[in-house]
């Protein structure tokens, strides 16, 4: 897919809020600066239509970025910062909850996970939550150029091994990305092609 426009339409805390237009949505989820919003620079080969920073906690609302004039793309801020006492379990922010639970435009969420990482509790329970409530979703390993490729190949297959010994009986969908290097781009861009696709072939337009 080409890019032809990538426009920022607005940011908020409250899902009620978000653009009520039936047009296919994608969000990127993931901890704290795993790199949502490089990614989307990446993809959109746009510079800085999401803010990033070194800093964790950089994005803090729902953003919706409208690409092609036709499908949302959506950052998030990272979850799992939410306080969580003991009587509490909730691990979460509710309005990131909130989001994929009230947006029936959702076609599919990303969740990114640091390829140099060993499986981290808060990732597996928010995938394990995702697939609860029946959100279709894929894994995107990010920061690929900080391993060599045997490295990539091992730390990947560790990380699918586990999902599937422990969470699925089917590993998830997943793309290997760096966004210095540009790598895994088109793969990701096809695949949001081939489900818009869809989605406009089933409507009849
Ligand atoms: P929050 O908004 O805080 O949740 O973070 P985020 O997930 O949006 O991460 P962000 O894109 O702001 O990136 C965090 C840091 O990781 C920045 O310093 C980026 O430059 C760095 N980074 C992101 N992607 C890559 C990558 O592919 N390779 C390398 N080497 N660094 C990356
Ligand atoms: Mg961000």
């Amino acid at each position: 897919m080409k890019i032809k426009s990538a426009d920022f339409v607005v940011s908020n805390s409250n899902v009620a809020q978000c653009p009520t237009e039936p047009i296919p949505e994608y969000a990127f989820i993931g901890r704290s600066n795993v790199g949502k919003s490089s990614l989307i620079n990446m993809l959109t080969q746009r510079k800085n239509l999401a803010k990033t920073s070194g800093r964790p906690g950089k994005t803090q609302l729902i953003n919706h970025f409208k690409i092609n004039n036709n499908w949302f793309l959506v950052d998030l801020p990272g979850y799992g910062y939410a306080r969580v006492s003991k009587k509490d379990k909730k691990v979460f922010q509710k309005y990131i909850t909130d989001y994929f639970l009230s947006r029936s435009q959702l076609l599919s969420a990303f969740v990114l996970i640091d390829i140099r990482h060993e499986p981290q509790p808060v990732d597996l329970q928010f995938m394990q939550w995702l697939g609860e409530h029946e959100i279709p979703f894929s894994i995107i390993f990010t920061k690929a150029d900080k391993l060599k490729p045997n490295a990539i190949k091992r730390h990947v297959e560790a990380y699918l091994k586990i999902l599937t010994e422990e969470v699925w009986e089917e590993a998830p969908n997943n793309f290997i990305t760096s966004s210095l290097r540009h790598t895994g781009r088109d793969e990701i861009l096809d695949y949001i092609d081939a489900i818009n696709k869809d989605y406009y072939q089933q409507k009849g337009l």
